[in-house]
């Protein structure tokens, strides 16, 4: 019996490709560059399953023109599924999977790191030692803000907000606040936690974290007013994905003083990043390292292997989306 092929957009983790090898006639982006969209096109349309990411742009053009050819199943590499038109893929009975719960605690441990390089002016301080430009330990020299006992609040109480919540709060004894779209009723398992709309969240919140998904109803949830409610000496960080905040309103707010700074491991358009960020203070930037720990990409790789031979074998999927 020949077996099932698949179509995998990006390379992954050794151990990951073997485990697909295993079970599928893969093939591999060999050079891992990014695919034209007519590249998309014709490898969706060429096998049974494709196996995207994040960097990936699978509009309705592509999904129709996989369904026209032999593509059955959408095994997404990452959890985000804002890159792919569901709407298409259901149209055409196209099951879509993805890979929740293996980079919660990746993402989490990078949403502190943010955290911590702000109120600690951690970049500012690596940029100003690496210039050579250090002139010696002085008591006013780079002074930043506590992160212990501090106020965060968490805007999407997931798996990765909760997991944020709990390191805040038992790590650093912080107060959390959230707001979500749906109930929490043991406000994550951090004692005390107080449910808030986004505009009384960030007027609390010395810190604002977004870990909601991108869907049109969280587009730029973090915008101008919320922004503006916040205190000149609080932050924003956002590992989620760069749709959640409107960043022109987050520049000028850096511009401003109107918030502390912000730290950003995603961005509208990625890679590109709008200069103004680019350039507006009191900023640490990163390139979407969230779930990058070899840990959770291994474990994001099987995910996609245990979703695709379940497929395959005709069993449910164990991580359906929709
Ligand atoms: C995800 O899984 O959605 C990450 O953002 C990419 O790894």
């Amino acid at each position: 019996m020949t077996r099932p092929s698949i179509f995998v957009t990006r390379r992954w983790p050794q151990a990951a490709e073997e485990a697909l090898a295993a079970h599928f006639d893969v093939t591999f982006n060999k050079d891992d560059a990014p695919l034209s969209q007519d590249a998309l096109a014709e490898g969706f349309a060429a096998h049974d399953i494709a196996a995207p990411t994040v960097s990936d742009s699978i509009g309705a053009d592509i999904v129709n023109a996989g369904a026209a050819g032999k593509c059955r199943m959408i095994a997404n590499y990452g959890v985000g599924v804002n890159h792919i038109d569901l709407a298409a893929a259901a149209a055409h009975g196209i099951p879509v999977s993805n890979t929740p719960g293996v980079l919660t605690d990746a993402t989490a441990d990078l949403a502190l790191t943010l955290m911590l390089m702000l109120c600690r002016r951690a970049g500012e301080g690596e940029r100003e030692v690496r210039a050579g430009a250090w002139s010696g330990w002085r008591p006013t020299h780079l002074v930043g803000q506590a992160m212990t006992g501090k106020r965060l609040g968490i805007i999407g109480m997931g798996r990765i907000g909760k997991a944020v919540a709990h390191r805040a709060h038992f790590g650093f004894g912080m107060e959390v606040g959230f707001h979500n779209r749906s109930a929490i009723p043991d406000g994550g398992g951090v004692n005390g936690t107080q449910y808030a709309s986004v505009a009384e969240l960030c007027a609390a919140s010395d810190f604002v974290s977004l870990h909601c998904a991108a869907t049109p109803d969280t587009f730029q949830i973090l915008d101008e007013a919320a922004l503006g409610a916040m205190s000149p000496d609080a932050y924003v960080v956002n590992t989620a994905r760069g749709d959640v905040v409107d960043e022109a309103a987050l520049v000028a707010a850096l511009e401003t003083g109107g918030i502390a700074g912000a730290g950003l491991d995603v961005y509208q358009g990625e890679p590109a990043i709008n200069p103004a960020i680019m350039a507006a203070p009191n900023t640490v930037l990163l390139p979407h390292l969230g779930s990058a720990t070899r840990e959770a990409r291994v474990a994001m790789g099987m995910k996609v292997v245990a979703n695709a031979r379940a497929f395959a074998a005709g069993d449910p999927l164990p991580d359906p989306v929709g």
